[in-house]
């Protein structure tokens, strides 16, 4: 089976690309660089996949720079917006499964409820809305077609590689002695990279299961579309920078300086961020049987993973 991951150089990418590797006996992965598959231009995602001709395609990469966008959007729009329609266009023609990622940005943050998956959308930056067309785009070339096509919804990834704000706060945790001010009204749940990795799995594992004629057209009937898939659980970002803190101090012995919660009017960035990025998982549960672990329980398996790692780094750059 020939499975094509896009951005398999990024946190969700990568671990895509170790876990289904690792899971599926007889996989053939296809992981172009952007050097073969650039997002920003139809022609060379559709070279790319009409030479992969894949049985799955997990398209996870996107532009990401959330408030680069806001200067950039016609890259963010192309490649955020079209290209995922392009590649499930390629998908359909070749038979081929889609998951795609999306993002909490494509609410607009109000009230205090997790969103369900019917809640009417309203990005408030370049990138929701960009990465909201990208879902529409998928949903259209797929609209005909009986093959399973998948949206993830997530928010506020993290891995052992790449940026992301668990590694920038070991790295500011373990070095800085001044409190860190870290915004704490916005809410959501952080998600592992490594657990959307499994949650893709086992959706691709369930339609080949259910695959009637060996092809995988009806394979997931009624279940394709978009789902919510995040952390179970909530924090904020000064939350989440408490969770670093107490980690550094019970299983290193350190002491980190304190983090100080601040209000999102006094951290102003070029892209406007929701202040609700809560996400209800309970279709993706119901439909398929898969629930993301607790965000504290993930997080607490990456940080000892990271603690080799980064944290050694850190220390070193101390000495
Ligand atoms: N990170 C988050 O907090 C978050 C939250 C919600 C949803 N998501 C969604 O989850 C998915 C995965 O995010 P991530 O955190 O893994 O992102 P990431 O670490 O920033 O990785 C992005 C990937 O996309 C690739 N890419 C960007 N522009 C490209 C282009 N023009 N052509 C080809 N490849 C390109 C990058 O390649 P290079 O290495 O060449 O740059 C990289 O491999 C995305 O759809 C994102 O929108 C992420």
């Amino acid at each position: 089976m020939r499975v094509l991951v896009t951005g398999a150089s990024g946190q969700v990418g990568a671990a895509v690309a170790r876990l289904f590797g690792n899971a599926l006996p007889g996989i053939e992965l296809v992981l172009p660089p952007r050097a073969q598959l650039d997002l920003e231009r139809a022609e060379s995602i559709r070279a790319a996949v009409r030479a992969a001709e894949p049985r799955w395609i997990v398209s996870c990469g996107a532009y990401t720079a959330v408030d680069a966008a806001e200067s950039d959007p016609a890259a963010a729009h192309a490649a955020n917006a079209v290209a995922p329609g392009v590649l499930a266009e390629e998908a359909v023609r070749c038979g081929a499964g889609l998951i795609h990622f999306s993002t909490d940005y494509v609410f607009d943050g109000s009230g205090e409820r997790p969103w369900v998956e019917t809640d009417p959308t309203g990005p408030l930056n370049v990138y929701g809305t960009t990465k909201l067309q990208g879902e529409q785009a998928v949903a259209d070339a797929f609209s005909a077609s009986a093959l399973p096509s998948i949206v993830l919804r997530t928010s506020w990834v993290y891995s052992d590689g790449g940026k992301n704000f668990v590694r920038t706060m070991l790295r500011l945790l373990s070095t800085r002695t001044e409190p860190l001010r870290i915004v704490g009204d916005q809410h959501g749940a952080p998600t592992s990279a490594a657990d959307l990795a499994a949650a893709a799995l086992a959706m691709v594992q369930q339609a080949e299961a259910g695959s009637p004629d060996g092809t995988l057209r009806g394979a997931l009937l009624g279940r394709t579309g978009v789902y919510h898939c995040a952390g179970a659980g909530e924090t904020t970002w000064a939350g989440l920078a408490d969770a670093v803190r107490d980690y550094l101090h019970v299983q290193h012995g350190m002491e980190p300086p304190a983090v100080v919660p601040i209000v999102t009017a006094d951290y102003p960035t070029p892209a406007r961020r929701p202040l609700n990025s809560r996400l209800n998982c309970d279709k993706l549960h119901a439909n398929f049987g898969i629930r993301l672990p607790h965000w504290r329980q993930s997080l607490a398996e990456a940080l000892r993973g990271l603690a080799a790692t980064d944290l050694q780094t850190a220390l070193v750059r101390m000495a």
